[in-house]
């Protein structure tokens, strides 16, 4: 009886152990996936500097957010959230933004009201979260508008 009890333990014991073994491993194996599919570009933001993030954070207000959303949610036109921006990726972007859509997307290139480079920073910066600050600068601007 005693025996029997001592080898449950043991077992126990080694059973713990293994898994205290196997866990980093598997963990570390996890975190080496999704880095790689960082390394692909579908969820990894393209750079983009402090003041190329200002400049768009202003063009975005002015130009953009009546149809898509001060949060970019969406309203008159599509969400233009971070994870659907990062999907959609910079190319696909860049070519939306210069040539517009017949379905109610100004051709802001075309119409030459931007220029290649503005677009091309708007394009990386849909790629970033909403700047958090941004709610309360809209809110104040509301203010001394009434
Ligand atoms: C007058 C309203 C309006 C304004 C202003 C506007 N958009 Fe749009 N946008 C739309 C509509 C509507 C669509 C959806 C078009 C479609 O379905 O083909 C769209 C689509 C897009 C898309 C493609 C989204 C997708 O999922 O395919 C991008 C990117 C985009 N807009 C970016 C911008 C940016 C950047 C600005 C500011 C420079 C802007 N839009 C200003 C109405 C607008």
């Amino acid at each position: 009886m005693k025996r029997t009890h001592i080898m449950e333990h043991k077992v126990l014991t080694v059973g713990i152990g293994l898994l205290a073994m196997v866990l980093p491993v598997w963990s570390a194996w996890l975190g080496s996936v999704s880095a790689a599919e960082d390394k692909t570009g579908a969820t990894a933001p393209p750079p983009l500097s402090t003041q190329e993030f200002a400049t768009a954070k202003q063009l975005y207000f002015a130009l953009c957010a009546e149809c898509h959303g001060v949060l970019r949610n969406g309203a008159v036109g599509k969400p233009l959230t971070t994870d659907l921006a990062r999907h959609l990726g910079t190319g696909y972007l860049t070519q939306r933004i210069t040539h517009g859509s017949p379905a109610g997307m100004p051709a802001w290139g075309d119409s030459g009201q931007l220029g290649s480079d503005q677009i091309n920073i708007m394009a990386r910066y849909l790629q970033y979260p909403v700047p958090a600050p941004y709610m309360a600068e809209m809110l104040d601007l509301a203010r001394t508008r009434q």
